[in-house]
């Protein structure tokens, strides 16, 4: 593991020497890591230059060319100069954008740097308050700490600190490229790449991304600092032209200028909400939903499913919880319209043996089987997406009645039940619920987890608006006659609007299922396609494994560590990454997989299953991939296995217990 971190590290110095900068990518909260990102600029090419830095005004400590000159160790006259102020003394109001040049941006330790100092004057002050608050994102917590001996827990006021201010210097390719300097800009709420390259006049904005090593998919976020490369010398920046600061939550989208006569739109939004986060533990953070798209086609650096670009939008948290008229009018056109007395004809009165789970009934329609759901509230919101929704690995509604406030969907009826009842049951048997003992075969896991995938890459990929499933778990996915899996529930579902390009959505009311919900979710509330392939990497290891997707190990000690519930819960979404990862994958895998497959499984094919279920269950979103790929790789491992004659591995089983 060590070796393995060593390697990288080695690999990225020698990469270093050609490559660019690093973006920091939010690992600047994750104060105790070390990270190379962190740390600062690598000194790549001439050991020192002119640079030059961006900080916004901060009343009342930090709002003259002359306090803020102080804070950054730049020079106030220059500072003055190049804003266009008259004396040093000037006021800037708060949030202002200002230029500070730094004449001698050099290397010391590996890393580019200017080196600022501040003497502590509170006793709340920490690493990570100074580099974030006060300096803005100019500098790291690890930075910091690596460059000044006082511990992060014993600072007292009066200590002087090293503040190490990031900056960088033209590379060789860059510099034969025309840029003479790097330009360190602070990104906040509502920037676009547009915008960026607007206010720093950039005419290249690949220039940009190069310069950061960013792809046009990654997000960023606001409070880091990114590269702007600059031919000439900044003059002051418009500040009337860039976009306001502090968001009102939960969103400000920013529409990008349309018809902008450029071949290539780039939207860049910036979003915030707050959600009790621990600076030091946790990688989260406020999120920058940072995309673009292009037109131009010798790109090739394009995210794999060109069809969905990874967009996002806003709730409705206004959203009222009565039946809304119009959504029941939508849905109308399509659906049929049950009236109470048919429900109750079809359902026995809504008989207990005729319940199925929860508030679903199973009825009769003219002889055929569906599902009844009673509902509280306005479902139309539900009712509009199914009724958009035509896949074959999605449940279908028929029809639906409004009836004393309730509202009973009337669906296909799934006759295996759901995934969970096959795949939990045996282990907790009060849910046992197809009565026999029969259990998913291992093409029959195989194929569930490709339907789901199907489905999903059909909400992703093939409707207009695209949707996001949002509460995709076992329960959710129902067998039918053949053992195939529909997908339901979706009341939690949001549509992406095709037409508002790069909003980003976000909730401020996490509603999901542990087990199921990704970090950026559960942290920030951000609401992406990749949230459902995080669910899909946790259902392909239910599949495999027969766990649940979270297993308590063990109760709270105390009543106050009531948050520690979460905590001692061992997620499989964990588990999996820790099964293909490091040594004795084979053993691990074994061992991980579901006991009642009795070992009648393709190893190779579970272990090509178990991957691409951890890369889905990656904490990074970027990491991910899209489902659209997983289906691809399901889909191989769906035909390898329909090649497979179960009564080899048996027999391979057999010689290996016979021979042990
Ligand atoms: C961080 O890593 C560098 C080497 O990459 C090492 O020199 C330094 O001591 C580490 N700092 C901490 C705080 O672990
Ligand atoms: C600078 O001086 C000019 C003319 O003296 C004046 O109009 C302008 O408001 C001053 N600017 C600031 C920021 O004080
Ligand atoms: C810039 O800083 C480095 C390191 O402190 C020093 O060696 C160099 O002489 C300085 N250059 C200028 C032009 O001040
Ligand atoms: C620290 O406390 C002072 C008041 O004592 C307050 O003004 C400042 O905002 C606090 N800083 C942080 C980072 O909490
Ligand atoms: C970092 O600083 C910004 C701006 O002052 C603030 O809005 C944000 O909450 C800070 N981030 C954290 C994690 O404290
Ligand atoms: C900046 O400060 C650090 C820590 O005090 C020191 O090691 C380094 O040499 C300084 N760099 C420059 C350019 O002064
Ligand atoms: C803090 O240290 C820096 C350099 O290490 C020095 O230039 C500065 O004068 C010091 N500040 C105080 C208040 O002692
Ligand atoms: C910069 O580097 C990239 C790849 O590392 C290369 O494709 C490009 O041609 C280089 N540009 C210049 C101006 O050398
Ligand atoms: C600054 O930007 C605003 C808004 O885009 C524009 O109206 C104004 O003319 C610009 N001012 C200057 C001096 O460029």
């Amino acid at each position: 593991m060590l070796l393995w971190w060593w390697s990288s590290v080695f690999l990225l110095c020698i990469h270093g020497f050609r490559a660019q900068q690093t973006y920091v990518d939010n690992r600047q909260l994750a104060c105790e890591q070390n990270f190379t990102e962190a740390l600062g600029y690598t000194c790549n090419s001439s050991p020192a230059c002119q640079s030059y830095l961006t900080f916004r005004s901060q009343p009342p400590l930090y709002n003259t060319p002359f306090s803020i000159a102080a804070l950054l160790r730049s020079n106030p006259n220059d500072i003055a100069a190049i804003n266009n102020f008259n004396s040093t003394s000037d006021i800037i109001p708060a949030n202002t954008i200002i230029i500070v040049p730094i004449r001698n941006c050099s290397c010391s330790g590996g890393f580019y740097q200017h080196n600022a100092s501040y003497v502590l004057q509170s006793t709340n002050e920490t690493y990570f308050s100074l580099a974030n608050n006060t300096y803005e994102g100019l500098t790291t917590c690890q930075a910091m700490i690596s460059q000044n001996t006082y511990n992060y827990r014993n600072l007292l006021v009066g200590n002087n600190i090293t503040i190490p201010l990031r900056c960088a210097c033209p590379t060789a390719n860059q510099t034969a490229a025309g840029i003479r300097y790097l330009l360190t800009y602070l990104i906040t709420w509502g920037d676009t790449y547009t915008s960026m390259a607007d206010t720093f006049g950039v005419d290249d904005i690949q220039s940009i991304l190069d310069a950061n090593e960013l792809s046009p998919t990654h997000i960023v976020f606001p409070f880091t600092p990114i590269l702007i490369p600059l031919t000439t010398p900044p003059t002051g920046i418009n500040n009337s032209a860039t976009p306001a600061t502090p968001p009102a939550p939960p969103v400000i989208p920013v529409a990008p200028s349309p018809g902008g006569g450029s071949s290539s739109k780039l939207v860049f939004v910036g979003v915030g909400i707050g959600v009790g986060l621990l600076l030091i533990v946790s990688l989260s953070g406020f999120l920058v939903w940072f995309f673009r798209r292009r037109k131009n086609q010798n790109q090739h650096n394009l995210p794999p499913p060109k069809h969905f670009p990874p967009k996002v939008m806003i709730p409705s948290e206004s959203k009222s919880w009565s039946i809304s008229s119009e959504g029941i009018r939508f849905a109308i056109e399509s659906l049929t319209v049950y009236k109470y007395e048919e429900l109750q004809k079809a359902t026995g009165d809504f008989r207990e043996e005729n319940r199925v789970n929860g508030s679903v009934y199973r009825g009769i329609f003219n002889g055929d089987f569906a599902a009844v759901k009673i509902m509280k509230g306005d479902v139309s919101g539900e009712i509009n997406i199914l009724k958009q929704i035509n896949h074959s690995n999605t449940i279908r509604l028929s029809g639906f009645c409004l009836h004393q406030g309730n509202t009973y969907l009337v669906y296909e009826f799934a006759e295996n039940g759901s995934l969970s009842d096959w795949l939990h049951s045996t282990k907790n048997t009060k849910n046992r619920k197809n009565g026999n003992d029969s259990v998913l075969g291992w093409k029959q896991r195989v194929q569930i987890a490709h339907d789901i995938a199907d489905a999903l890459n059909y909400l992703h990929n093939f409707i207009t608006p695209p949707y996001i499933h949002k509460n995709l778990k076992c329960s959710n996915v129902l067998l039918d006659s053949n053992m195939r899996a529909k997908i339901t529930n979706f009341g939690l579902a949001r549509s992406v609007d095709d037409n508002e390009d790069g909003e980003l959505q976000l909730t401020r009311h996490v509603v999901g299922t542990y087990g199921y919900m990704p970090p950026e979710y559960i942290e920030n509330g951000l609401i992406t396609p990749k949230m459902d392939v995080f669910a899909l990497g946790v259902l392909i290891s239910e599949l495999l494994s027969g766990k649940e997707a979270t297993t308590t190990t063990g109760a709270p000690e105390k009543e106050e560590d009531k948050d520690a519930v979460v905590v001692n819960r061992a997620q499989l979404s964990e588990m999996i990454k820790e099964v293909v990862g490091g040594e004795n994958v084979r053993e691990k895998l074994v061992a991980f997989m579901d006991g009642d497959l009795k070992g009648e499984y393709p190893l190779e094919l579970a272990y090509s299953m178990a991957e691409v279920a951890s890369k889905c269950v990656a904490a990074d979103l970027n990491d991910r991939p899209y489902v659209a790929e997983v289906f691809v790789v399901l889909s191989k491992i769906l035909s390898s296995s329909e090649d497979w004659d179960p009564s080899d591995e048996l027999e391979h089983s057999r010689s290996l217990s016979i021979g042990r």
